[in-house]
């Protein structure tokens, strides 16, 4: 397939397609509003991101002529990661958390619903995601995919970054920011000497709330492509650019773009009084800071020496260029 955004729209169709089944499946097991509260977020029309980087990250290790057997698992691991997504934005959105009304173009679920429904159907779609993960044919290769997609949810990566993005609402200096740099690479680090300490904090957080699924997503890819160890590490520090290079987007369009356009409330960072890209280094540098992670994931492209490279540097430019 030459053409990226074909690639795309195909491989959207199998997700959507999967979701869709999947939630018509479950309908008969389980109470009527908890199945529509699930299917309510999860089938509405999301960028599917995620999913698409499980196959990204499996074609790029074993080739676009991916066979049945790896194509099924990468649905497995595409579904699991996008229901663990739904989950987040479900959490994400209630008054507790940033108190949105609306959210892929539609009222938020909780404003739908309820929200004990709300907080209810993200119970459900975690878990359900990790019993999805254990359909995968190859067991051992499952076990792996099991492994970080947990990690990445949980307490060290989505959730972890989640409530650090919280005290960042009340400014940068609190003290329990430390724990941010127990285990934040070298390269983070770095980036105080370049960017300065804020943007240092700021990045070690969204590394977790948003990197950690992202990386976690590819990394699932390359697990069921069979990349080599080198790979899996090249793979690695790709997704964690990207996921950066993401959150640094979502930022931006916070203060640019349009609830038109965006399928979600906008402007609404700078009211909660939210740390973002846009409070700590302002448009102009965040974009010399995206142009820089695009440089440096690029470079992991080139050094993991894929056979397909191709889509894994498309999506970096499908990610600066994105509007909504
Ligand atoms: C929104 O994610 C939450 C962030 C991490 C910024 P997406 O922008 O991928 O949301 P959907 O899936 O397209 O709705
Ligand atoms: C949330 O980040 C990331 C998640 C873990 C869901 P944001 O709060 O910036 O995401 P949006 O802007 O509401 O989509
Ligand atoms: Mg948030
Ligand atoms: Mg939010
Ligand atoms: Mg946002």
């Amino acid at each position: 397939m030459k053409d990226f955004k074909e690639w795309c729209w195909v491989v959207r169709e199998w997700v959507e397609e999967t979701l869709q089944s999947r939630c018509e499946k479950i309908q008969e097991e389980i109470p009527a509003r908890l199945a529509a509260a699930m299917d309510y977020t999860l089938t509405a029309p999301g960028k599917r991101l995620r999913p698409m980087l499980v196959f990204l990250g499996a074609e790029a290790c074993c080739g676009e002529a991916i066979s049945e057997k790896v194509r099924g698992d990468c649905l497995c691991a595409a579904t699991a990661v996008e229901m663990i997504h739904a989950y987040s934005l479900i959490h994400d959105d209630l008054p507790a958390m940033d108190d949105d009304d609306l959210r892929r173009g539609r009222p938020t679920c909780h404003r739908q619903f309820d929200e004990a429904t709300a907080i209810l159907a993200g119970d459900a779609l975690q878990s359900w995601a990790f019993e999805i993960l254990t359909e995968i044919s190859d067991s051992d290769k499952g076990l792996r995919c099991l492994r970080v997609l947990t990690r990445a949810a949980g307490c060290r990566g989505m959730v972890g970054g989640q409530i650090w993005d919280m005290f960042l609402e009340k400014g940068l200096k609190r003290p329990d920011l430390s724990a941010l740099f127990a285990q934040t690479p070298a390269e983070r680090l770095e980036m105080a000497k370049m960017w300065g300490e804020s943007a240092q904090t700021l990045a070690a957080m969204q590394d977790r709330k948003t990197g950690a699924l992202i990386t976690a997503a590819v990394w699932m890819g390359g697990i069921l492509g069979g990349a080599t160890e080198k790979q899996q590490h090249h793979l690695g520090r790709y997704g964690q650019h990207l996921g950066l290079m993401f959150q640094i987007t979502d930022d931006l369009l916070d203060v640019s773009s349009s609830a038109e356009v965006m399928g979600k409330e906008v402007g609404k960072d700078a009211a909660k009084g939210k740390t973002t890209w846009a409070t700590v280094l302002g448009v102009e540098r965040s974009l010399a800071l995206l142009e820089h992670l695009h440089h440096e994931a690029e470079m992991e492209i080139q050094k993991g020496k894929f056979s397909h490279p191709h889509w894994l540097k498309e999506l970096l430019n499908w990610t600066i260029q994105r509007k909504n």
